[in-house]
């Protein structure tokens, strides 16, 4: 793939992809992709008569060889440190805030957002020590003026973490053990290949440009650049006719749609935060990893253009998962004892 340095990418929903297949075929050189069940235009909301009765097996594949590649995973403590780009308002933030804290919260309601970062918890390093139970939220950075443009590119973005870290009133911390860093893109910000090939990627900083190796994330809010495919279900592509969007259950179609894709950088950052850990193919400039493995699998039968079963508010929202106050939907995680994905909210649990 010539996507320059290459990070770790969340892709666009692959319902997307059914309009997308010259870019499929692209994409399918990607060590392991080949497994993943694409959605049938015909059938688009219909996972039983394109997976037949596999409604156990979400994801799982015979050919999926994830591989443990002996580099770290975050195992103490993690501490997420938020880089606002751009405009946010303070709701947003607070939705994006309660998703993170309430992946260590300890009473929210099954099934929950805790219960779902489980999953991420089976993986462990050379010693035997498992991904942290404990995430919390760390410092934050405003970078209200667009400090870099809003035009981003990988490199650029590595510049907007060095000017937080850097920074001469309340820098970040330096936390290379520990710390993850989050920045998140408010909805007139492009960032290189947003849209096109992805709606987040996670890597980590490079000692020449910022100073240290820190892990982080860049995800983007699509509301106004493409929600049919970084928002999805919330929002639906236009050129598929017929399918409606479901309702978000925080009121904010682009925010609502961030919180999967965070979660699946969280879960990434955490099992490969320097990208020698935890994956699956043979290419290590473009691992395929416990996330990527669930892309769009939500719910039970989930695969393709079908989330799987979800669960339906009294207001007529859509959500898998309970959190602090809120509900949230986020994709599930590639279990590597099962060899399928596995997430709370599966039926037969
Ligand atoms: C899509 O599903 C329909 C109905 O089940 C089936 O007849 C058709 O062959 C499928 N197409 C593909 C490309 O799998
Ligand atoms: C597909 O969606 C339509 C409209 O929401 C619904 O009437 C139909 O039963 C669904 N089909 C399947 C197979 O779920
Ligand atoms: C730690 O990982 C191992 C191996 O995947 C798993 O069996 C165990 O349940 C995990 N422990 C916790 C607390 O998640
Ligand atoms: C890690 O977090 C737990 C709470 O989940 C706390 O009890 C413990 O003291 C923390 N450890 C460190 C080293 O900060």
């Amino acid at each position: 793939m010539s996507l320059g340095c290459a990070g770790r990418f969340s892709e666009p929903s692959a319902l997307v992809l059914l309009g997308l297949t010259i870019l499929t075929l692209f994409l399918s050189s990607v060590p392991v992709s080949a497994w993943r069940p694409w959605p049938n235009a015909t059938v688009a909301n219909g996972s039983d008569l394109i997976f037949g009765n596999s409604k156990k097996y979400e994801g799982s594949s015979e050919f999926v060889r994830l591989k443990y590649h002996m580099g770290p995973v975050l195992t103490a403590n993690i501490t997420v440190h938020t880089i606002w780009y751009g405009t946010w308002q303070r709701e947003q933030k607070k939705i994006i805030r309660e998703f993170i804290s309430s992946i260590s919260a300890d009473h929210s309601r099954h099934p929950s957002v805790s219960e779902w970062w489980k999953t991420v918890r089976l993986y462990t390093d050379q010693t035997g020590a498992n991904i942290s139970r404990t995430v919390r939220i760390g410092s934050e950075k405003n970078d209200r003026f667009y400090s870099h443009g809003k035009t981003l590119t990988r490199l650029s973005i590595q510049s907007v973490i060095k000017s937080a870290v850097t920074a001469k009133t309340k820098p970040l911390p330096i936390s290379p053990q520990s710390g993850l860093y989050l920045l998140l893109t408010s909805d007139d910000v492009y960032v290189q290949d947003f849209c096109r090939q992805v709606c987040g990627f996670h890597y980590f900083t490079f000692p020449s440009i910022v100073g240290y190796t820190l892990p982080y994330a860049w995800v983007g809010n699509s509301a106004k650049l493409c929600p049919g495919m970084c928002a999805y279900p919330f929002a639906v592509p236009n050129y598929i006719p017929g399918l409606k969007a479901l309702k978000s259950p925080n009121g904010d179609v682009g925010v609502d749609g961030m919180i999967s894709v965070i979660g699946h950088e969280i879960a990434e950052l955490a099992s490969n935060p320097l990208v020698n850990a935890w994956y699956a193919g043979q290419d290590p400039s473009f691992p395929v990893e416990i996330a990527d493995l669930c892309e769009g699998i939500y719910g039970t039968g989930g695969g393709g253009s079908y989330t799987g079963q979800l669960l339906d508010g009294r207001d007529g929202a859509t959500y898998n998962l309970n959190g602090i106050r809120r509900r949230f939907l986020v994709q599930w995680i590639w279990n590597h004892l099962l060899g399928y994905c596995t997430g709370p909210n599966a039926l037969d649990q």
